[in-house]
C-alpha cells in the first residue's frame, strides 16, 4: 500500500518533479472516464509514459480504438472498456469486465461529461435531466459500483473532475454548474465517510482547456452546440492540464483548481460574492 499523503488540502498549482509524480503511478491500475477524447485522452497519454494500467472508457468505442492504438507503443498496457454513463446497466458491465481485467482499480477518474449552452428560460427539462443523468448520476452510480472493491482493497483514490463552474456559475450554463456543483456536495460528503478507508477524494476544477467540451455541448433545445468557443479555443493545452492534474493526483490533495485567470474567480466568489456578482453577470461566456 502506498504511503499517505499529508497533503490534503487545496492547491491552485501544485508544482513537483513530473518524474517523481510519475513513480506515483508506477505499477497502478488508473481507470479513465471520458477517455476517447480533450481532457481524458490527455490524462491516459500523459499517464502512458509510465508502466502502469490504464483503462479507457467512453461510449465511442472507434475513439478509444484509435487513442488505445496511439499509445500501443508506450510503457503503459491500455485496456478498452465501452460505456454509457447515462446508462446504468452499461455502468453495472462495464464494472464487471474492469475487475475481471485488472483485478483492481487503484484510482478511479471520473471525467466523462457534457456541457450546455442555453438560456434557464429557453432550457427544456428534458436538456436539463440529460446532463444531470450524465455528469452526476452516471458518475456517482459508477462511483457506488466501484466502493466496494476499493472498501475491501482498503485502498484507493477517486478523482472527480469538476470545473471551476462547479464553484461558481454562469449565465447559459445553468445545468452543467448545477450538475457540478452537486458532484462537490456528493464527493465531499463521501470524502469524509472513506477517510478512514485508505481511500482518498480528489476534485479537480479545470478552467478553460482546448477541447472539443463546448463543441458537444448540448443547447437549449437538446441539439448540439457544434461550435468551438473562443474561450475553449484559447484554453490550456488538455496536455499541459493533464500534467498540471497528475501532480494534484499524485499528492492526493482534496481540490484543486487549474487554469488560467478564469480560476481566481473561485476565490473572489468566495471571499468577495457581492462584487463576484457584479462581474461575473457581464462577462462572456461563450
Ligand atoms: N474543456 C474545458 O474547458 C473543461 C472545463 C471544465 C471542466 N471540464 C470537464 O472535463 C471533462 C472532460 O471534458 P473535455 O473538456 O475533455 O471535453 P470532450 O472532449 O467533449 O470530452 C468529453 C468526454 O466525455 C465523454 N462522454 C460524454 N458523454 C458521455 C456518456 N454519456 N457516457 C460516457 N462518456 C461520455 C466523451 O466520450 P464519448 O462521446 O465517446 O462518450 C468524451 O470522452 C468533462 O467532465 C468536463 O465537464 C472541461
Amino acid at each position: 500500500m502506498a504511503a499517505k499523503s499529508c497533503c490534503r488540502y487545496p492547491a491552485l498549482d501544485y508544482e513537483a518533479p513530473q518524474k517523481f509524480v510519475m513513480n506515483n503511478f508506477l505499477n497502478k491500475t488508473i481507470w479513465i472516464t471520458g477517455a476517447s477524447s480533450g481532457i481524458g485522452e490527455a490524462l491516459a497519454t500523459q499517464l502512458s509514459n509510465t508502466r502502469c494500467n490504464i483503462i479507457i472508457s467512453a461510449r465511442r468505442l472507434d475513439e478509444l480504438n484509435r487513442v488505445s492504438a496511439n499509445l500501443s507503443n508506450s510503457a503503459a498496457t491500455i485496456h478498452v472498456v465501452e460505456l454509457d454513463l447515462a446508462r446504468q446497466p452499461s455502468l453495472e458491465s462495464a464494472v464487471e469486465k474492469v475487475f475481471k481485467l485488472t483485478n483492481r482499480v487503484d484510482v478511479l477518474i471520473l471525467n466523462g461529461g457534457i456541457s450546455h449552452r442555453g438560456a434557464v428560460s429557453e432550457t427544456l427539462m428534458d436538456v436539463h435531466r440529460r446532463i444531470m443523468e450524465v455528469n452526476y448520476f452516471g458518475t456517482i452510480s459508477l462511483t457506488k459500483l466501484v466502493l466496494p472493491y476499493m472498501l475491501n482493497q482498503k485502498y484507493g483514490q477517486i478523482v472527480v473532475i469538476s470545473s471551476v463552474v462547479g464553484k461558481f456559475a454562469t449565465q447559459l450554463r445553468s445545468a452543467y454548474a448545477a450538475s457540478k456543483h452537486a458532484l462537490h456536495g456528493f464527493f465531499d460528503a463521501l470524502r469524509s465517510e472513506v477517510y478512514n478507508n485508505g481511500i482518498d477524494i480528489t476534485i479537480i476544477c479545470p478552467g478553460y482547456i482546448r477541447t472539443n467540451i463546448s463543441v458537444n455541448a448540448l443547447t437549449a433545445n437538446g441539439t448540439t452546440h457544434n461550435k468551438m468557443d473562443d474561450n475553449q479555443r484559447n484554453g490550456m493545452e488538455p496536455l499541459t492540464f493533464a500534467k498540471k492534474a497528475l501532480k494534484v493526483i499524485s499528492a492526493r490533495k482534496f481540490e484543486a483548481y487549474i487554469g488560467s485567470k478564469e480560476v481566481l474567480g473561485v476565490y473572489l466568489k468566495r471571499f468577495f460574492p457581492a462584487i463576484f456578482a457584479r462581474i461575473i453577470r457581464k462577462r462572456k461566456v461563450t
